[in-house]
């Protein structure tokens, strides 16, 4: 039986060829980033569909500047995309960036992408071959899919580097990172990863090496703290609500001291999209197979502080209108999770226009970016194409995400359209005292006048 190969990282900075396997959010981006530096890419998905689109230089949804990235990498001819495995056969380096969603039936990650982007490689895996996971996995998982690539590909070895982008700073995040971290087993494998990684480490990138089960947990652990940074500024917000107080003032003050930092502390709806609250669950889930369930109780606060959120702006809602809304026309402004981003996935945007439709109310959603998504996941929604068509006759407008199209808007103008002057905003984004000296009544979550 053969070994794990020895590596020669000269042979890698003769520049590696590299696959990308699972060309969605964070693959597109992947390989198209990787190809921007001058490596020869393959993108490998299931969907036959994606990697036409995507072949002909068309991205299949929408982020900042990627499109450009994408066309203009595929026009050089080194990044190409196939439904192919077998087309890996003489690829260096294979990144692994299928999605892990939470499962139907429990909390806990779905692993069946990544295990069965493992199997699907496994053959076409050459000597010497390194397999980088990229997926945000469960801890445990990078060690178990080395030992089964040992049984199926022992010539290759397997690594884990984590992502950490965001939505809407997808290029930015994967050239200029804020830190580069790979959980490796052996020496070797690193010189391979800091090889293919050199233009971004010569910006001064920290480098971070850890163990394997230390580089899954990096990502969920700092996805947890950005999500608990959320839903603590969001009790404040309840707290803020109750005493009269208001959250965006004590945002700012505790913010200025830098071992808080002001960055995430936005009280409003809440957290959501494809990472935060499926990655907090999973944790958890993880946690309590491992037997340390207490350690990240907590998370399950931090949740269900970041759902109660929802709840509360259609509170305000019932308070502002009434209980019965059947009679009343609510103009919602945004059905993302985030601006500059078309994901509606676990969108609370969505998720508060459509307990407001079930709940009798004419709600009509306006998004610049995310109108087709939501249409396919609440089709019984109304949906507008501008902003004036949405708010038009509405007795009420609830300012939901906060693009910057939204906090341009002219109170003004808007009053001409709209049947009562009445606004809330669920971002605490917009110019209270202009909306105000326009003669709006204006609510906002977090600030009792
Ligand atoms: C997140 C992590 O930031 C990123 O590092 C990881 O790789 C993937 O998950 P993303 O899902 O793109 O990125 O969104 P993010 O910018 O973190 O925002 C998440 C949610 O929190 C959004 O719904 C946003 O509206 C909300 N949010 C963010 C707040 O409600 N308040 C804030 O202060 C900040």
């Amino acid at each position: 039986m053969k070994t794990r190969v020895e590596y020669s990282s000269k042979l890698m900075s003769m520049k590696a060829t590299l696959s990308v396997i699972g060309c969605g959010y964070l693959g597109a981006t992947h390989a198209a980033c990787m190809s921007s530096l001058g490596f020869s890419v393959i993108g490998v998905d299931t969907d036959p569909t994606k990697v036409a689109m995507l072949s002909r230089g068309e991205l299949p949804f929408y982020e900042p500047g990627l499109d450009t990235l994408l066309a203009q990498e595929v026009a050089s001819g080194r990044l190409t995309f196939t439904t192919d495995f077998a087309s890996l056969a003489d690829i260096d380096i294979h990144f692994i960036c299928v999605g892990t969603p939470q499962s139907k039936d429990s909390l806990a990650a779905d692993l069946t992408y990544v295990k069965s982007a493992v199997e699907a490689i496994a053959p076409y895996l050459k000597d010497g071959a390194l397999v980088v996971g990229k997926s945000t996995v469960p801890v445990g998982t990078a060690q178990s899919l080395r030992e089964r690539l040992e049984q199926l590909a022992p010539q290759a070895d397997l690594a884990w580097n984590p992502e950490f982008l965001r939505e809407g700073f997808a290029i930015e995040d994967t050239l200029r990172p804020n830190r580069l971290v790979v959980g490796v087993t052996n020496d070797r494998t690193e010189e391979i990863l800091k090889d293919v990684y050199e233009p971004i480490l010569a910006l001064g990138t920290p480098w971070i090496r850890a163990d394997l089960p230390t580089a899954e947990l990096v990502k969920v652990a700092a996805n947890s703290f950005l999500a608990t940074k959320i839903s603590f500024i969001n009790a404040m917000a309840e707290v803020c609500e109750a005493a009269g107080g208001d959250v965006t003032v004590l945002a700012k003050a505790i913010g200025y001291d830098p071992r808080i930092g002001s960055r995430f502390l936005q009280a409003g709806i809440g957290f959501g999209g494809g990472c935060l609250p499926k990655d907090i669950r999973a944790f958890m889930a993880r946690a309590q197979e491992l037997g340390a369930e207490q350690a990240l109780e907590f998370l399950r606060e931090i949740d269900a502080i970041n759902l109660r959120a929802r709840q509360r702006v259609i509170d305000v809602v019932r308070g502002d209108l009434s209980d019965d809304l059947t009679q009343y026309k609510i103009a919602v402004l945004g059905a993302t999770f985030k601006p500059d981003s078309d994901d509606v996935r676990d969108s609370p945007a969505l998720d508060i226009s459509a307990q407001l439709h079930a709940a009798g109310a004419h709600v009509v959603v306006h998004d610049p970016k995310g109108i087709e998504p939501a249409r396919k996941r609440f089709p019984d929604l109304t949906f507008a194409e501008s902003v004036n068509e949405c708010v038009k006759d509405a007795d009420l407008i609830l300012h939901l995400t906060e693009w910057k199209e939204y906090r341009a808007l002219d109170p003004v103008l808007i009053a001409g359209l709209v049947k009562s002057k009445l606004i809330i905003d669920g971002r605490n984004a917009l110019d209270r005292e202009l909306w105000r000296s326009a003669g709006w009544k204006f609510h906002a979550l977090g600030r009792s006048d």
